[in-house]
């Protein structure tokens, strides 16, 4: 079977100046659908770069990175578009939330962007926000939100359309212990039901202990898989 993400020989480098840094070095990882992984490693490790290449965000210097049978930097950016539109949710580091949308608003984001019809729409987004307990928040703005209830919008918005990859960015890095566990139970579930995939970034003790999968970067290379 086709792995769901196979990535060979894949270095990144960003330009510093006139010369450059390399962020990631020979990488080499294969993900089949239905991991449930993370990344771990010191900050400055390479993990969001990781994640971000991943997602279609951002395009590999050197190697291959295919996602679902197909090579990243290949695509246009509107096909990248398409394939994070349709196939893969991500948790940001900084939530990315929209600032005038209210939590309902941003959590319904991605499913405008995919034209599902109004009453599935309201549906899909209640349950999304019931998944991370913000039912009485539905009708705030960001601003008037804690740091963890704005980490939870952004897992909602992840989720909610029930896409096949979840990238999650130190999804918990703002959370207190009930809410991690909460969240990270809701993921398992929706891992086991949909058999989503999940590959995380994260320092947190609480997410690697649910973590099927560890992958270890240190200063941009592959240390530790298991
Ligand atoms: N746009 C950029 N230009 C230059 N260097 C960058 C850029 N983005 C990241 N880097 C560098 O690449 C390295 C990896 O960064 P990255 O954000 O992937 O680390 P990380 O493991 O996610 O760290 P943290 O745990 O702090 O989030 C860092 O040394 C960072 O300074
Ligand atoms: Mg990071």
């Amino acid at each position: 079977m086709e792995q769901l993400i196979s990535i060979r020989n894949m270095f990144k480098d960003y330009p510093i100046g006139l010369g450059k840094f390399t962020a990631l070095k020979d990488i080499n990882l294969d993900f089949e659908a239905g991991e449930f992984s993370g990344i771990v490693g010191p900050s400055g490790s390479g993990k969001t770069t990781l994640l971000n290449i991943i997602g279609s965000l951002d395009v590999q210097s050197k190697g291959e990175v295919k996602v679902m049978g197909r090579e990243v930097s290949e695509l246009t950016r509107k096909e990248a578009a398409r394939l994070r539109s349709e196939h893969i949710g991500f948790i940001f580091q900084t939530y990315n939330l929209l600032p005038v949308y209210t939590v309902f608003e941003n959590v319904e984001f991605p499913l405008l962007l995919m034209d599902v019809k109004p009453g599935i729409r309201k549906e899909m987004v209640d349950k999304a926000i019931e998944w991370v307990g913000l039912k009485d928040k539905r009708k705030s703005r960001p601003a008037q939100l804690s740091g963890g209830e704005c980490q939870r919008v952004a897992i909602a918005r992840a989720i909610v359309k029930e896409p096949q990859i979840v990238l999650a960015d130190e999804p918990t890095a703002n959370l207190d212990a009930e809410n991690s566990h909460h969240i990270l139970r809701t993921m398992v579930e929706l891992n086991e039901k949909l058999k989503t995939t999940f590959i995380f970034s994260t320092h947190d003790a609480k997410v690697i202990e649910y973590l099927r999968r560890k992958i270890t970067l240190v200063d941009g290379r592959v240390v530790e898989d298991n």
